[in-house]
């Protein structure tokens, strides 16, 4: 029996969330599904972003899949810390997974294939950050030999799947030798290693945000510490047709959560103008690497192009996230 916790957070990720727990109940039969909480809203109400309920729930499940959630970036909330990078760090979900590919009618951009993988439990989100005095604030980057080798071993296990050609390591080791050249050393020393012969290539994260906008088609496989990995996924998201479209997959330590990139989108939700592809996609990821059903995956991935080849040009406006569902559910 296949199992996934639902949790739908915040804004659109209400919205956009049922319809792809729709496309899984039509390709998985047997799919038993539990709702559980996070978020903004659920901080307000019970005065937790993450409930323990969460967290074991998914502990259970092994698989879920994630809406949204809203953080105030206006000021500082105190106990309030993102559902996100909760989830992410607590469950020691390593490695976050994001493909980029041109799709028919929405892409600005034919033949873009790349996916970048990215560290996900540390760096910068390291949570790590204090006023040192009135006027100086710290934040500390974390890099340990321990996740980088987990990293570059999943690294390893995408490339050879995807049967990569090449594997770019990101970093800016120019400027942060010491946090920076342990990622890239030791990712090196792993891939280098037995398994899947592809080349590896190194690039500083400022020369490969030029690189992604002049030349996508240069990377195959992009590895790369924690917020570089974030900043760059959501530029190269605009190959796809934008944040829209651009899914993603959390991933380690047994558990595997879905999660569109985007957030909740306040500027829309409620509107019905949310695209659910972002999330569809998600959930087919969570097909092909979690529960192992490659067949699947790229079933819904085909009923997805199908949809956008036909239909992939017009403006659903209000009624985008229902138009677009269940065309694709119908395509399924
Ligand atoms: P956002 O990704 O929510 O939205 C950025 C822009 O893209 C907006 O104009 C939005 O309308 C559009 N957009 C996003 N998803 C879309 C979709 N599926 N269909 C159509 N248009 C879409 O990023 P923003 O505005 O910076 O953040 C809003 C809130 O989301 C903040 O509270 C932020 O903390 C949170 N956030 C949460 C994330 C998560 O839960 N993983 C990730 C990023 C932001
Ligand atoms: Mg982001």
């Amino acid at each position: 029996m296949h199992k996934l916790v639902v949790i739908p957070g915040d804004g659109i990720g209400r919205e956009v969330v049922p319809v792809a727990v729709q496309a899984l109940e039509k390709l998985l039969p047997d799919l038993r599904t539990v709702e559980a909480e996070a978020g903004w809203d659920c901080f307000q109400h019970g005065g937790t972003a993450v409930p323990d309920a969460t967290f074991q729930a998914l502990r259970e499940c092994g698989a879920g899949l994630f809406g949204a959630v809203s953080s105030p970036a206006s000021q500082r909330v105190p106990g309030y810390r993102s559902a996100i990078l909760q989830l992410r760090q607590t469950l020691q979900l390593n490695a976050n997974l994001r493909p980029v590919r041109s799709w028919p009618g929405v892409s600005p951009r034919p033949g873009v294939d790349l996916i970048i993988l990215r560290e996900n439990s540390e760096g910068l989100y390291s949570g790590r950050e204090h006023l040192e005095a009135d006027g100086v604030a710290i934040a500390e980057r974390v890099i340990t030999r321990a996740a980088c080798e987990a990293l570059a071993r999943r690294a390893q296990e995408v490339a050879k799947a995807r049967q990569a050609r090449r594997i770019t390591l990101v970093h800016k080791a120019n400027v942060l030798p010491l946090t920076c050249g342990l990622f890239r050393d030791t990712c090196r020393e792993v891939l280098e290693g037995e398994g899947w012969a592809a080349e590896i290539d190194e690039c500083l994260v400022d020369l490969a945000a030029l690189r992604l906008v002049e030349q996508p088609e240069a990377f195959d496989l992009i590895v790369t510490t924690n917020l570089f990995g974030d900043i760059l996924s959501d530029l190269a998201s605009h190959w796809s047709g934008g944040l829209g479209l651009a899914p993603s997959l959390n991933w380690g330590n047994g558990i595997a959560l879905a999660e569109p990139v985007h957030g909740s989108a306040p500027d829309i939700a409620g509107s019905g103008r949310a695209n659910p592809i972002a999330t569809l996609l998600s959930a087919a990821l969570l097909l092909r690497h979690h529960w192992q059903q490659p067949g699947l995956a790229k079933r819904l991935e085909t009923a997805v192009e199908t949809f956008l080849r036909e239909e992939g040009k017009a403006d659903f406006g209000f009624e985008t996230t229902q138009v677009v569902g269940q065309g694709i559910l119908a395509a399924l």
